[in-house]
C-alpha cells in the first residue's frame, strides 16, 4: 500500500509514519517543514519538502499513484487561531480543500484527516460522536470545514474518509525514536517536564477555579502511539466501509485528568515536585474535554495500550532527558 503523509514530520504524523512502515505500507511525507523536523521522519520514508496548498506539486507527487492520504499538516495553536483566524482559515480549510481536490483528480481511495477535540464546546460526560458540534475557536472550525469538505467528496465523488478527532496527543514513541518537539511549546505535558528538569521557569497553571474537583481543567491525555495505531485501523475500516458518508470518530482514553494531576504525574515521574504557580484562565479554555471512543473500539477493536497517565508521562520524559533541545539539539 502506497501511503501520502501530509504533515509526516510533526507530532502525530511522524508516529503514525513509524506504525505504517511497521505494517510495510510505502510512504511518502510531504511537509513544509515549518513545524515539522527533518530528523522525525524515518529514514525509510521519502520527504518531499513542500506545502499542501502547492497544486502543481501535489499534480506531481499524486501523479504517481497513492492508495490513501493521512492528511496531518496544519497549523495547530488554538490560542493562535482567536488571534489570527483567517490564517487558520485559509491554511487549514482552504489548503485542505486544495489536497482534497487533488485527490479526487488523481483517484485515491482513502483520506484520513486528523481532526480535533476543539470542534466540541466540552461537557461533564464523554463525548461521543453524537455531541453537538460547536467549535471552541477557528482552529476547531478550520477542522470541521474539512470534515464537511470530505462528506461531500464522499458522498458525490466516492472518496473514502474518515475524520479522527484527537482529545489531548501526548507522551513519545515508547522506543525512544520520536517525540514532541513544538516551537513554541504550549503543550501541558512537555512545559511540566521541562519545568520539573529545570529548564523552563515555573509552570504557570491557566486557572483554579473551573466547576471540577481541584478547580483545574480535565482533559483527556492519549498517547501518541495509540492514536498512530488508530490511523492504520481507520484505514482498514475505510477499505471495509460500504457506499456513504463519511467516517467521523472520537479517539481518547474515556479517562479525564486535572491539570494538578498532570503535574503530580510529572513529579511521580521525574522524582521532583513541578515548580508551578496559579496564573489566570486561558480564553478558549473549556472546563472539562474527555472523550467516548466507544464507537472506534468497537468498529475496529482499537485498544490504547498507554490508558493510564504515568505510563504516558514516563515515554515523554524519557525523550525530553535523551533530547535536551528537542530534534535540533
Ligand atoms: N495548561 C496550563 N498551563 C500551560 C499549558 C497548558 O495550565 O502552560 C492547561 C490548559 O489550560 C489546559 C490543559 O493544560 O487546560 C491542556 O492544555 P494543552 O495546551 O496541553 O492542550 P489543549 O487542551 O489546549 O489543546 C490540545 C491540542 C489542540 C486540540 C485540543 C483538543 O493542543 O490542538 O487539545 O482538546 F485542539
Amino acid at each position: 500500500m502506497k501511503i501520502l503523509v501530509t504533515g509526516g514530520a510533526g507530532y502525530v504524523g511522524s508516529h503514525a509514519v513509524l506504525a505504517l512502515l511497521a505494517r510495510g505500507a510505502e510512504i511518502v511525507v510531504l511537509d513544509n517543514l515549518r513545524q515539522g523536523h527533518r530528523a522525525a521522519v524515518a529514514g525509510a520514508a521519502r520527504l518531499i519538502e513542500g506545502d499542501i496548498a502547492d497544486e502543481a506539486l501535489l499534480d506531481r507527487v499524486l501523479g504517481e499513484g497513492f492508495d490513501a492520504v493521512l492528511h496531518f499538516a496544519a497549523l495547530s495553536l488554538v490560542g493562535e487561531s482567536m488571534r489570527a483566524p483567517l490564517r487558520y482559515l485559509r491554511g487549514n480549510a482552504a489548503a485542505g480543500m486544495v489536497l482534497i481536490d487533488a485527490c479526487l483528480r488523481h483517484d485515491v481511495g482513502r483520506f484520513v484527516l486528523s481532526s480535533t477535540a476543539n470542534l466540541f464546546a466540552g461537557g461533564d460526560a464523554p463525548l461521543d460522536e453524537a455531541a453537538a458540534i460547536d467549535p471552541g475557536s477557528p482552529y476547531g472550525e478550520s477542522k470541521w470545514m474539512l470534515e464537511r469538505a470530505l462528506h461531500w467528496a464522499w458522498r458525490t465523488r466516492g472518496l473514502k474518509s474518515v475524520a479522527l478527532r484527537y482529545f489531548n496527543a501526548a507522551g513519545a514513541d515508547p522506543e525512544g525514536r520520536l517525540g514532541e518537539d513544538h516551537d513554541p511549546e504550549t503543550h501541558l505535558v512537555p512545559l511540566a517536564i521541562d519545568a520539573a528538569l529545570g529548564r523552563r521557569p515555573p509552570l504557570a497553571i491557566f486557572g483554579t477555579d473551573y466547576p471540577t474537583p481541584d478547580g483545574t481543567c480535565i482533559r483527556d491525555y492519549i498517547h501518541v502511539t495509540d492514536l498512530a495505531e488508530a490511523h492504520a485501523l481507520a484505514l482498514d475500516r475505510l477499505a471495509a466501509a460500504p457506499a456513504g458518508a463519511a467516517l467521523a470518530y472520537n479517539l481518547g482514553t474515556g479517562t479525564g485528568h486535572s491539570v494538578r494531576a498532570v503535574l503530580a504525574a510529572v513529579a511521580r515521574v521525574a522524582g521532583c515536585a513541578v515548580p508551578a504557580l496559579e496564573a489566570p484562565r486561558r480564553a478558549g479554555d473549556p472546563a472539562i474535554l474527555v472523550a467516548s471512543a466507544a464507537r472506534f473500539m468497537q468498529e475496529t477493536g482499537w485498544q490504547p495500550r498507554f490508558g493510564d497517565l504515568d505510563a504516558i508521562v514516563v515515554t515523554a520524559h524519557a525523550w525530553r532527558v535523551a533530547h535536551p533541545g528537542g530534534y535540533g539539539g
